[in-house]
């Protein structure tokens, strides 16, 4: 087991390329998410484009424990950017083996890497030969198409390597995010092997979190989607989880109810006012404003006349705005 990184059922922040930036996983950790994986990050980019490739990788002590996650084909790549951030003091890092986007898999990394398990091991060992044992994870989908499941296979290659986790959402490479997410395979994938499980896929709150625990035995969840619309899934799939604890979990059917919706819709302004001043503090975008738009979007939804203040949200164009709208919204919860 991994010191600190694996703690049975504590919460992880996916790797959400675009959005799981350091404000962001600041959030998330302040509403006890408990381990956050960075943004896909190139490790080929590291090479050629080093400054600029770093800038996704900022971080500060709060922000810990944190895993690196990068992408790439080539085993000596890979492990020489591993090698890099260690000097950095990056301590984890995960291999991505399940984006499905063209420009990833096009050169053969990402989820191409499930049509090529000879080169997945090569970079997996490379990786754990720069970074040591119990540091080095790989996120996967179930294979690249219905015709080849390759989990159970890379559950058994992943026990033989002593890979320190798999993060699992399972749903093959060509289907993207059509269907449902068959957790049917986790409890398979964990039946087959003897590496920590992190559970992702159709994981979009307190109670599915529990219940995706319960159906498939997975040591963990990672929230991705469920996360970016409301940060506060943390605190609340921790709240449940305290008050389950002298149940057993395997035995949960989970039905929650929601706190009082007032205190909660004040709560979520609290989450996005924090969100803002560590946008101000730590955000790397040119203009923050533009990034605002989309997280204030997302986060007013199911407010009062949410429709509204989303259409106000996504044309904000200064800090007064902002502050104005949420001055509105707030007004309108009391
Ligand atoms: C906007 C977005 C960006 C993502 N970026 C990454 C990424 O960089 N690396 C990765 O392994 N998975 C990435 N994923 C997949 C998520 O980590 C997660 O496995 C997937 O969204 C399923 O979980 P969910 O149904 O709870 O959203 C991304 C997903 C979304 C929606």
């Amino acid at each position: 087991m991994t010191e600190m990184v694996i703690s049975p059922y504590h919460p992880w922040l996916a790797p959400l390329s675009g959005f799981s930036d350091l404000p962001f996983r600041l959030v998330c950790r302040r509403q006890g998410c408990s381990v956050a994986v960075t943004e896909m990050v190139s490790a080929k980019g590291l090479f050629y484009n080093f400054d600029n490739t770093m800038k996704y990788l900022e971080t500060t002590e709060q922000d810990s424990p944190l895993i690196v996650q990068l992408f790439g084909e080539d085993h000596k790549c890979i492990g020489n950017a591993v090698s890099i951030l260690q000097k950095k003091g990056y301590k984890y890092f995960d291999l991505n083996a399940g984006c499905p986007v063209k420009k990833v898999t096009k050169t053969g990394g990402g989820a191409a890497l499930l049509k090529d398990l000879k080169r997945l091991k090569s970079i997996l060992m490379s990786m754990i030969d720069a970074a040591g044992e119990n540091r080095v994870g790989v996120k996967i989908r179930l294979g690249w198409n219905k015709e080849t499941p390759v989990y159970l296979q890379i559950g058994e290659m992943a026990s033989k390597l002593n890979i320190a986790w798999i993060g699992f959402h399972p749903r093959y490479a060509k289907q993207g995010f059509s269907g449902k997410a068959k957790w049917e395979c986790i409890k398979k994938l964990k039946e087959n092997t003897d590496v920590p499980v992190i559970a992702s896929g159709d994981i979009f709150s307190a109670e599915d979190a529990l219940n995706c625990i319960s159906k498939t035995n997975a040591d963990s969840v990672m929230f991705a989607r469920g996360a970016l619309k409301n940060p506060l899934v943390f605190k609340e799939y921790k709240m449940l989880l305290k008050r389950c604890s002298m149940l057993n979990v395997q035995d949960l059917i989970v039905k929650e109810e929601k706190q009082d919706e007032i205190n909660y819709r004040l709560l979520k302004i609290d989450v996005i006012k924090t969100h803002i001043e560590l946008i101000k503090k730590y955000g790397r975008d040119k203009n923050p404003i533009f990034r605002l738009r989309g997280i204030l979007a997302r986060y007013l939804r199911g407010f009062n006349r949410s429709k509204f203040y989303r259409e106000m949200a996504v044309k904000v164009n200064s800090w007064e705005d902002v502050n104005r709208l949420l001055q509105r919204v707030e007004e309108d919860v009391l």
